[in-house]
């Protein structure tokens, strides 16, 4: 046999018993027996330039070569086949029925996942994010440990002022200038510090008031800051807002209206007011037989605060408010006990 030849046999016989697959056999035997450029065809047909003495046994050593090949790769394509089969039959049945995250190849019966769900302070948050920002508004952020500075004295509420009586604070032991935040006010005077005006912008987050909770107080509450400053806002931009809010949550029927209320940061101040959204204004036990709902404190920026961010109230005017998101929450779902919603009870939260 030629040295050729042999080399040949060698090598194709570790390739056909290393092809991993029917696509590498395949392969092996196009390289070998392919009519155009086939190994085994190209050595074929170098018998026209062997001796005439040589041709016969030379020829016959090809076949030989070629019979062996072609039996070891019938061999190994027949192994390949079982073997594709059996990994099928075990491992890669699928079943594009069975829900997503159960084993196709156990073909269990479908198990119900523990999916968690959201708390309903981060439902009816995420849905006023929404829509203020489809009103041009920045979602902002504050401290929760905030300073004296920002939480009273920088909203026009001086040491001294009785209007601190309004507010059960939380101070820092070791250091009174520190408190936890009563309200998110505070970041009124932070974001125009940073942005300066025209501003629009809301502010959800939580506050601390240190209060002896029962199902109508808790001490830790959520609450959604709002304001906007440009030259020329009013009242009346106020209004349209917060109608606009109430509608959104309560439906296109609910109605605001707004009272008079004193916070030292506003001028003129208000509480408002929407119609109870159980009972139209009728009268019911969610809005104590009045008809009314009070979610929200509001009026126009106190020139003081504008003054403390840095913002010339003789060029600009603002309005600010703040809903009570907790309360929103609370009246919502009619959950009947403050406490329920960060008492972290899964039979509460379960529910939602
Ligand atoms: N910060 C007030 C409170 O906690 C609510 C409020 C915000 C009132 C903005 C007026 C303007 O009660």
């Amino acid at each position: 046999m030629s040295k050729d030849l042999q080399k040949l046999h060698n090598e194709s016989l570790v390739h056909i018993a290393t092809a991993l697959d029917l696509a590498q056999l395949e392969a092996v035997e196009l390289s070998l027996f392919s009519r155009q450029n086939g190994r085994l065809t190209m050595l074929m047909k170098e018998i026209a330039t062997v001796l005439p003495a040589e041709k016969k046994a030379y020829g016959e050593s090809c076949n030989t070569v070629k019979e062996e090949l072609i039996g070891s790769i019938a061999k190994r394509r027949e192994e390949l086949t079982n073997v594709r089969w059996k990994t099928i039959a075990n491992d890669e049945r699928i079943d594009p029925s069975a829900p997503l995250g159960t084993s196709s190849s156990s073909m269990t019966r479908a198990q119900k996942k523990n999916y968690g769900s959201l708390h309903p302070i981060s439902r009816v948050q995420y849905d006023l994010e929404d829509l203020f920002t489809s009103m041009g508004f920045m979602v902002l952020d504050g401290p929760e440990l905030e300073s004296d500075y920002y939480n009273f004295e920088a909203l026009n509420i001086p040491a001294d002022h009785p209007a601190r009586d309004m507010h059960d604070t939380f101070y820092l032991k070791n250091n009174p200038s520190w408190v936890m935040r009563t309200h998110t006010s505070p970041v009124q005077v932070r974001a125009m510090e940073k942005y300066g005006a025209p501003l629009r912008a809301i502010v959800p987050g939580r506050c601390f008031r240190n209060e002896a909770t029962d199902p109508r107080h808790e001490h830790t509450l959520y609450q959604l800051e709002g304001l906007v400053i440009d030259r020329g806002i009013n009242f009346a931009h106020l209004k349209g807002i917060i109608a606009t809010v109430a509608k959104h949550l309560y439906g296109g029927e609910t109605k605001v209206r707004f009272l008079p209320k004193f916070y030292p940061f506003v001028e003129p101040g208000v509480r408002g007011e929407v119609t109870c959204f159980l009972c139209h204004g009728t009268g019911c036990r969610v809005c104590k037989n009045t008809g009314w709902l009070e979610i929200f404190g509001a009026g126009m920026m106190h020139p003081n605060v504008l003054r403390a961010g840095k913002i010339d109230p003789e060029k600009y005017s603002g309005l600010a408010f703040g809903l009570g998101l907790s309360r929103l929450v609370m009246l919502k779902y009619a959950i009947p006990d403050a406490r329920y919603a960060l008492g972290g009870d899964l039979r509460f939260l379960n529910q939602f």
